[in-house]
């Protein structure tokens, strides 16, 4: 097994024990508004109930990302799209803050948790998150 399946993996068994414990995704916006003050504001009008299914939907994606081929279009591609400077303008900054705070939040809430993992999941969702980054100038169209 390659050691990005083997990271994969423990990114994923970690990620299903956050998200069956109450209060994972809510934390983590507590944690990501904390760490980058400038993101909140951007939240002001958002539907948290809805948002926190988009999350966990998205979170999901990140993960499984780096499994897919190369090549237009993207599991990430609408989502990437959306992100970008040509509609809710996340500029490339915001990001690193973001995985921290996803860090942080698994850290809280995996009772797994352990450098390995911490190192699995970085290394897992760095693929989708340098892939969001890439299209914020310059998109699909
Ligand atoms: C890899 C990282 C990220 C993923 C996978 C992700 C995923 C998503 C998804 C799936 C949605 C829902 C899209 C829709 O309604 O069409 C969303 C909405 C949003 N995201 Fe992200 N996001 C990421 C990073 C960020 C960052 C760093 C910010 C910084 C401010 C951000 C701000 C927002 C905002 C403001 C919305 C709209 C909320 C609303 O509808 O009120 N996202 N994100």
């Amino acid at each position: 097994m390659s050691r990005d399946s083997a990271a994969r993996d423990l990114a994923s068994a970690s990620y299903q024990r956050c998200s069956e414990t109450p209060g994972f995704f809510e934390s983590f916006y507590r944690n990501f508004f904390q760490a980058c003050p400038d993101a909140a504001p951007r939240f002001s009008k958002t539907d948290f109930a809805r948002q926190n299914k988009l999350l966990r939907h998205a979170i999901g994606l990140l993960l499984i990302f780096p499994k897919q081929p190369d090549g237009e279009p993207t599991l990430l591609s609408r989502v990437a799209e959306r992100h970008s400077r040509r509609d809710l303008d996340v500029p490339p900054s915001f990001y690193p803050p973001f995985v921290d705070s996803l860090i942080a939040t698994v850290k809280q809430y995996d009772p797994a948790f352990s450098a390995d993992v911490e190192a699995a999941w970085r290394r897992t969702v760095e693929k989708g998150v340098s892939y969001m980054i890439s299209k914020y100038d310059s998109g699909a169209r």
